[in-house]
């Protein structure tokens, strides 16, 4: 059996990024959400698909946990946040948002085929992929038929000496998923009280986004107010926090950038 199947394609979605991580709690939900708002304060038209099925904590960080998506039964529509982000997730449609989602593999795998296929997400230039942690069924499904434009990969500075994140990494390379590179959490601290940017690791895991072979396409410090709040309103963020997430879209679309002219280099 071929690990890779026909790609679902919906050409009214421009680009399609995933954020994948080896673990879990390293911050890829708040990379996806500062990802799309960024794009979203350039006037772009972008979706955030919550993929997290049984961790899903998207419609928190972009305010949006108290309304309801809706489904005719055939389709299911997303809901616009503040900053217009379309933005679907399984805790959209629990009536309580603490109900977890009983599921086994199979079925998260069918759910996140319908969260991409049925969805009407409209013209996009970008839809971000918030992913679970690992190389499970869903990561495995989306990989199959979603057609990327590239992955991130968000990881602390003691991922580097794991194998968990080469696993994620590894598989996206085995579904011809490019890898855009790696976003890295957490190196250093901003002090919460005089302000100056503390290191955390010193170091032997310097440059390992390099040592993976992979562009480190932006290093977040850890910061009080990213700790500290329920939902990453951008209007409500630091112009830190602004900046910090700019330097990440930036590098997202120079990479996605080398990626195309690589490709029409090589087709030509
Ligand atoms: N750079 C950071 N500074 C401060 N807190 C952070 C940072 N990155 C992540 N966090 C916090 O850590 C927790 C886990 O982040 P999250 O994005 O939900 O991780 P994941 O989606 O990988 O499980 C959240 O409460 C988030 O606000
Ligand atoms: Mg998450």
């Amino acid at each position: 059996m071929s690990l890779i199947p026909e790609k679902k394609q919906n050409p009214a979605v421009k680009r399609v990024i995933g954020v994948v991580s080896g673990k879990g709690g390293v911050g890829k939900s708040m990379v996806a959400s500062l990802l799309a708002e960024s794009f979203a304060s350039r006037g772009l038209n972008v979706g955030l698909l919550d993929a997290d099925i049984t961790g899903p904590s998207i419609p928190r960080m972009l305010g949006i946990d108290s309304f309801r998506a809706e489904s005719d039964g055939e389709h299911l529509y997303p809901i616009e946040n503040e900053e217009g982000i379309k933005v679907l997730s399984i805790n959209l449609f629990n009536e309580k948002e603490d109900e977890p989602v009983i599921w086994r593999g199979p079925l998260l795998a069918k759910a996140i085929d319908q969260f991409w296929s049925d969805t009407v997400w409209g013209e996009l230039d970008y839809l971000i992929i918030d992913f679970p942690p690992g190389t499970s069924d869903v990561v495995l499904t989306s990989f199959q038929i979603i057609p990327f434009s590239g992955i991130v990969v968000v990881a602390t500075p003691q991922d580097y000496v794991s194998m968990i994140v080469r696993k994620s990494i590894n598989m996206a390379s085995m579904l011809k998923t490019p890898v855009l590179g790696v976003v890295e959490n957490m190196r250093t601290m901003v002090c919460p009280h005089c302000g100056s940017e503390i290191a955390l690791f010193d170091d032997g895991t310097q440059n390992g986004a390099q040592r993976m072979g992979l562009p480190l396409l932006a290093s977040l410090p850890w910061r009080k107010e990213l700790a500290q709040s329920r939902a990453l309103r951008w209007s409500e963020l630091s112009s830190a926090v602004h900046r910090d997430a700019e330097i990440l879209a930036n590098e997202v679309e120079l990479a996605l950038a080398s990626l195309s002219s690589g490709s029409s280099a090589s087709q030509g």
